[in-house]
């Protein structure tokens, strides 16, 4: 991918100071972070196998969220590594217990380590017809129990082409976040036109579009919104991650499919955790 006369200038900055100059005035208290969703992929001995040659780093903050069936072997496997990476579900239901059939809460989540929680992906959305409402009630959840609800936003294809993005994400992230005034949330912007399909939003498209996230979180929780982490997910891998991570108001990524593989969900670690320390 082309670099942006942006990131291309930031770089250059990067290197002469140390930092850029946007994130020496707001990156102080944020923190990046890199994501995995594994979606509904891989077997115990998958994930076994995954732990035996995962490295992960210090340097920035690393999550997994497996499928639910490998959280509690996928705790021991962390604990085992005695790296400080944190463990996600990757949905959770509203309620506290009863009779919900197949669902997971967020006791059970708690019980087996999870610290952090996908809601509202858009495959949720899409194939399980989740809407704002019902991302509110599980979100609050989350932060009721202590939990940190990674929040997932996004346009579709058509939704894009005809320019109503900025009217999607308001309408999700006011959705999301009726009646929370906490700041203990990380956005994932994913446009829906990018998961799984290779084409990932350029670094530059992904930037405006967290800023302006970022000007609509500060309408609903204030200042607040400098320190709330917002990630990019879409197709991110270890060949575009550099672009993103150049970047001031990305704090990190989510990412499905080159998460899979220990060697690319690390070469994209690498990546963030070598930008935290020149920031
Ligand atoms: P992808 O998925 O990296 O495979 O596009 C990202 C996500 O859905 O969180």
């Amino acid at each position: 991918m082309e670099q942006s006369i942006e990131s291309y200038i930031k770089n250059l900055v990067r290197e002469t100071l140390g930092h850029t100059l946007g994130e020496m005035q707001v990156q102080s208290d944020r923190r990046i972070y890199v994501i995995a969703n594994w979606k509904m992929n891989k077997s115990l001995a998958e994930t076994a196998e995954f732990f035996q040659e995962f490295k992960s780093s210090n340097d920035v903050s690393v999550v997994v969220c497996p499928p639910t069936q490998l959280l509690y072997p996928t705790q021991l496997f962390i604990k085992q590594s005695g790296k400080p990476i944190g463990l996600g579900g990757q949905n959770v239901h509203w309620a506290d217990k009863g009779a919900y059939t197949g669902e997971t809460s967020i006791s059970m989540l708690k019980d087996v380590g999870c610290e952090y929680v996908i809601i509202g992906h858009s495959e949720r959305r899409q194939y399980a017809h989740e809407d704002d409402v019902l991302v509110n009630k599980k979100v609050k959840q989350a932060i009721k129990a202590g939990l940190i609800p990674i929040i997932c936003i996004g346009e579709t294809l058509e939704e894009k082409n005809s320019m109503r993005t900025e009217q999607v994400l308001f309408t999700q992230l006011f959705g999301a976040l009726k009646e929370i005034d906490s700041g203990d949330f990380i956005i994932a912007y994913e446009p829906v036109w990018a998961i799984g399909t290779g084409q990932s939003a350029t670094a530059d498209l992904a930037h405006q579009t967290h800023s302006y996230i970022r000007s609509v979180l500060k309408q609903i929780v204030g200042e607040k919104a400098e320190n709330i982490s917002i990630l990019y997910g879409g197709s991110a891998n270890e060949s575009n991650a550099a672009e993103y991570s150049s970047m001031s108001d990305i704090d990190g990524v989510l990412v499905g499919g080159a998460s899979l593989k220990a060697q690319s969900f690390d070469g994209i670690i690498k990546v963030f955790a070598k930008g935290e320390q020149n920031s």
